[in-house]
């Protein structure tokens, strides 16, 4: 590129979105530009870190910070907001004492240096990654612990939910869940690493009842945040990464700091049966994968896309991650993956040098065949940067399409749910055309210094947002979120 620009955004706009929201809203949306489609009806649940500092500390990663729920309620074209913390017992307790009392996994250490975090291992269960509803239950989730159950319409927390016994106090229920169209059942995982890791899978009925839970062991540690499902298979990448505790424990270092990537190694795929079984293990080129967005079983290949970092992207310890220098991350690339069962071959492809995140499908294809992959992305390909535009990529004509809110937006994670669907529906009865339906994406506006709801046709994104919808505030850059017809309209106020 030879504008003059070397990049389409600047750091003092980015840094606003990460900055605490520590007011809780109930409104009516009423400043909206376009309109809201009046057959768009039911509520989106969004998750991520609301609280970046404590006591006038603030985080050293934005992973760190306590989990805050938005719901957008969508009635006949009016959309309602409310946000609340997940009132955790590391939240309350923090609250109450005004300071940090917990190191963060990702870095953030309690004030007084090594000596306070020295041997202290205990976690916060920080509720901030994802939330979803099944089974008549809200949960916020988070990867290293149990969920929180809320109360879906006032967002209350109800405590820590062991999901009808099923998981003991120190169990760890995974961050991604998978909702399975063909057997009508959310999957998800639980991980124990260690000199080998232990991976228990979980299906649920719609009931919210555990109707299969296989164990599986692999050898080696392993960090594995999200898996991607196929009709027999849930398949999850070994990153080529070993912990080293010491920082660690030393008080040094946050537990995820001490990560250390091998690039000499291979990134592993382990092919867990559903069924239960031998784990499958292929090997493909080194890299770091958080999120896969979709996978599916072709003949005698198993088909996958994800999102790779040609490292894992950690930040320098002691530094603080507003000042980090996204040029210098790896960026996170969409790949193809085949995987030939038959010969073990895997073959990899790097669909486009434009840094990309948070990748979705159509609801009714996950896990089968599919043709657009819907993903957050940064506004120029090649240097990596903050997420400021929605992507579609077509598997089958290779034609993408995109919108960019550069330079002073800066967006999260696309949300797609299908025309037509009615009340109490499951998101994949909605209209099965991949196209035919709306992405709701959370845009952080620099220029007002608040946040928006966007609502884009996802036939015709290029075309920008078919309604925007301003918030009096703004959101802190969030992870996951969910969309349900589910839970019964809001009580007007
Ligand atoms: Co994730």
């Amino acid at each position: 590129m030879t504008g003059v620009l070397d990049r389409p955004y600047s750091m003092a706009d980015w840094r606003g979105g990460t900055q605490s929201l520590t007011e809780e809203y109930d409104y009516w949306i009423d400043d909206i530009e376009g309109s809201v489609p009046t057959d768009l009806n039911g509520t989106l649940y969004r998750n991520g870190p609301g609280l970046l500092e404590r006591g006038g500390v603030s985080l050293a990663h934005p992973f760190d910070g306590d989990g805050m729920i938005c719901a957008f309620r969508f009635e006949q074209g009016r959309v309602h907001f409310r946000n609340r913390y997940v009132r955790t017992a590391g939240f309350l307790a923090e609250e109450k004492a005004n300071r940090l009392l917990y190191r963060g996994v990702f870095g953030t250490q309690k004030p007084g240096g090594w000596l306070a975090n020295f041997l202290d291992t205990r976690i916060k269960n920080i509720a901030n990654t994802h939330v979803i509803y099944w089974g008549g239950k809200l949960l916020a989730l988070w990867e290293a612990g149990l969920p929180h159950r809320l109360d879906p319409v006032t967002l209350d927390t109800l405590g820590l939910d062991n999901l009808d016994g099923l998981l003991a106090p120190t169990d760890a229920f995974a961050a991604h869940p998978r909702f399975d169209p063909q057997t009508q059942r959310l999957v998800n995982f639980g991980l124990k690493p260690g000199l080998s890791t232990r991976i228990q899978l979980y299906e649920f009925a719609a009931s919210g009842e555990c109707v299969a839970q296989p164990v599986f062991h692999i050898p080696g540690f392993a960090f594995i945040h999200d898996f991607a499902l196929t009709a027999h298979y849930a398949i999850v990448f070994q990153n080529p990464v070993r912990l080293n505790p010491l920082p660690y424990l030393l008080g040094l270092r946050g537990a995820a700091q001490c990560l250390e990537f091998n690039a000499k190694e291979p990134t592993r795929i382990w092919l867990l049966p559903r069924a239960g079984g031998q784990p499958q293990l292929f090997t493909m080129p080194t890299c770091f994968v958080f999120h896969h967005a979709n996978a599916y079983e072709a003949g005698n290949e198993i088909h996958i896309e994800s999102i790779a970092y040609s490292h894992f992207p950690t930040l320098e310890p002691g530094l603080d991650f507003r000042e980090v220098n996204f040029a210098a991350l790896p960026a996170s690339l969409l790949w193809r993956i085949r995987v030939d069962l038959a010969t073990g071959e895997v073959n990899t492809t790097i669909v486009d040098d434009r840094p990309c995140e948070f990748p979705v499908v159509h609801p009714a294809k996950v896990g089968q065949p599919y043709r657009y992959t819907y993903l957050a992305a940064g506004h120029d390909p090649k240097v990596n940067a903050p997420l400021q535009a929605l992507w579609r990529c077509d598997r089958h004509t290779g034609e993408q399409q995109f919108w960019s809110a550069a330079p002073r937006g800066f967006v999260s994670e696309p949300i797609f749910v299908p025309r037509g669907l009615a009340p109490g529906q499951f998101l994949w009865e909605g209209a099965q055309g991949e196209d035919d339906g709306w992405l709701l994406q959370v845009l952080y506006d620099a220029a007002s210094g608040k946040s928006q709801l966007l609502i884009f046709d996802a036939a015709a994104i290029s075309a920008g947002p078919v309604a925007r919808l301003k918030l009096k505030h703004h959101i802190p850059y969030g992870l996951h979120g969910s969309f349900t017809t589910q839970v019964a309209p809001f009580p007007s106020s």
